[in-house]
């Protein structure tokens, strides 16, 4: 099975599916990885592990759709058989997801359908749950929902900020993430 990656930030999510790949603890190719902007340290880390890279920069298309196009483009040059939103923050458009269908993989750290959004963990502890915790999903055009492929929960604690809880909620939602690509792997064989 081969998958895309797809990253805005830091990546360490994707670091945990590289590091899974290599270790071979999770039996699939990582085609290439790709980010909306450049200066990534996802993409940086892709390249340290000689795995392919792209850069489909948001900023510099005029317009969403034509980014969208762009990016679609850039994705499907590389034949995945499942594209992974890993800390991706952008929404992608209806021509993106047809491209791959129930093929576009999410993570979330929050119990969907509680806290959606670009601060799931900020919001779930400015609400003052007492469980919180992550979600892998088939993405749709919405805003982190889509069918809920798997979730795990993770305690908050008193004195939790909103980084100490995002890293708890990070340990299982790496461990998420690498279950769901293996069982996967698994039905594509
Ligand atoms: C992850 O926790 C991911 O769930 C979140 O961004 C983080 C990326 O971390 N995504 C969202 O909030 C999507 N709504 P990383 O760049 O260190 O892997």
């Amino acid at each position: 099975m081969r998958i895309v990656v797809l990253v805005s930030g830091t990546g360490s999510n994707l670091q945990a599916v590289i590091d899974a790949v290599s270790s071979g603890a999770l039996d699939v190719g990582i085609a290439a990885v790709g980010a909306d902007r450049p200066g990534t340290y996802g993409v940086q880390r892709a390249a340290d592990a000689g795995i392919s890279t792209f850069v489909v920069d948001f900023k510099s298309h005029p317009d969403r759709a034509g980014w969208n196009d762009a990016l679609t483009t850039a994705v499907l040059a590389h034949e995945p058989d499942y594209v992974v939103s890993s800390g991706f923050m952008r929404i992608v458009g209806q021509g993106f997801l047809d491209s791959f269908p129930s093929r576009y993989l999410n993570t979330h750290p929050a119990l969907l359908p509680s806290f959606p959004g670009a601060h799931g963990v900020r919001d779930a502890l400015a609400y003052g749950v007492k469980v919180s915790g992550c979600t892998v999903m088939i993405a749709d055009a919405g805003v982190d929902t889509g069918p809920i492929l798997a979730q795990a929960a993770v305690p908050v604690l008193p004195d939790d900020t909103e980084e100490t809880l995002h890293e708890r909620i990070k340990v299982e939602e790496r461990r998420l993430l690498i279950d769901t690509l293996r069982q996967l792997a698994a039905k594509d064989r």
